[in-house]
């Protein structure tokens, strides 16, 4: 069904992420080139709900495409999830006449678009956009690759280091209670050990591993860890390690926000192209509440429902790959 949609609101919510830019600018072009007006609505939720609402021109999204965070702010809302917050974003965006909303985030974004259309009419599209990879109906989010990316080349810094030292090095990345970054980062820099929260391999089972390792007369290892996995943080698990098994001289390393900035990857400049693309197409043939996403290189749109709730699942060669490699 066809919507007569005349003016969208974009906004970014939630954790930064490389590529946000990206899907702005791809938001705006596209809704301009359909005659949609576009408003930007900074730092998220908490903007709408206070008014900061200003008009988007093509110029004003010219020169962004390289830049990793977001021009328009973001910010994890606290008054979004009560409903005098959300009441409060619906009259500002009825007193601006927006007939739909573009909401670039992660999980807490759409959970709060969600709640919203529970109440509100007007409809939401999102855009996933968050290094963490973790939402179900996309199989990329836009910041995945270069986060990863990023995780990467510092783990290729520090193998120099540990190899010249004959150390093993723990390094830390992020990814909340996914290990899709964790996975990705130790498969790329050839961790000799991953630990991701899907998984249940423990410091015991990891020192197995090292000692195997050791054997070969490997005298240097990396290990990736992902923030959320059940055997703690990377200083935690170095104590753990150290306690069992004292060969190695340890160190760590919590690469943190480093893996948050920075200019984005081609493949994220494309892939926000896409989704901000698909997201205005999405609005205009009468999609609502559902995220956008790219499924076997298809643009695809799934429910905010699943998107957050449906686990997305890794595929079953990936982790034989990284047992089998990581030697
Ligand atoms: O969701 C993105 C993310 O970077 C997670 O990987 C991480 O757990 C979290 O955000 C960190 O949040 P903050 O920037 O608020 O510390």
């Amino acid at each position: 069904m066809k919507k007569n949609i005349n003016k969208i609101a974009v906004f970014t919510s939630g954790g930064d992420a490389p590529g946000m830019n990206a899907a702005i600018r791809a938001v705006v072009r596209t809704a301009i080139y359909n005659d949609i007006q576009v408003y930007g609505v900074e730092r998220g939720y908490d903007g709408m709900i206070k008014g900061d609402i200003k008009r988007l021109e093509s110029r004003h999204v010219g020169n962004i495409i390289h830049r990793g965070g977001t021009m328009l702010r973001t910010a994890r809302s606290e008054e979004f999830k009560t409903e005098e917050g959300r009441k409060r974003a619906y009259e500002n965006l009825k007193n601006f006449e927006i007939d739909a909303c573009v909401a670039i985030g992660g999980n807490g974004t759409f959970t709060g678009a969600k709640l919203f259309s529970e109440t509100y009419d007007i409809p939401f599209l999102g855009i996933p956009g968050t290094i963490d990879n973790d939402l179900y109906g996309t199989d990329f989010t836009i910041g995945f690759d270069t986060a990863i990316n990023t995780a990467m080349e510092a783990a290729d810094r520090i193998r120099d280091t540990a190899d010249s030292h004959d150390r093993l090095f723990f390094i830390e990345v992020m990814g909340r209670a996914s290990g899709y970054i964790g996975l990705f980062t130790g498969i790329g820099a050839g961790a000799g050990g991953i630990l991701i929260p899907e998984d249940d391999m423990d410091v015991e089972q990891l020192v197995e591993k090292l000692k195997k390792g050791v054997k070969r007369k490997k005298l240097f290892s990396l290990v990736v860890i992902s923030e959320g996995n059940m055997n703690g943080g990377a200083y935690e698990i170095a104590e753990k390690v150290k306690e069992i098994y004292s060969f190695f001289d340890t160190k760590v390393t919590v690469i943190g926000h480093l893996q948050r900035g920075g200019s984005p990857s081609c493949a994220d400049r494309v892939l926000a192209s896409r989704l901000g693309y698909g997201a205005v197409l999405g609005l205009m043939n009468g999609e609502s509440n559902k995220m956008v996403g790219i499924i076997d290189n298809e643009l695809a749109y799934t429910s905010f429902d699943d998107a957050i709730n449906k686990t997305k699942t890794f595929s079953k060669d990936l982790f034989a790959v990284a047992s089998i490699l990581g030697l």
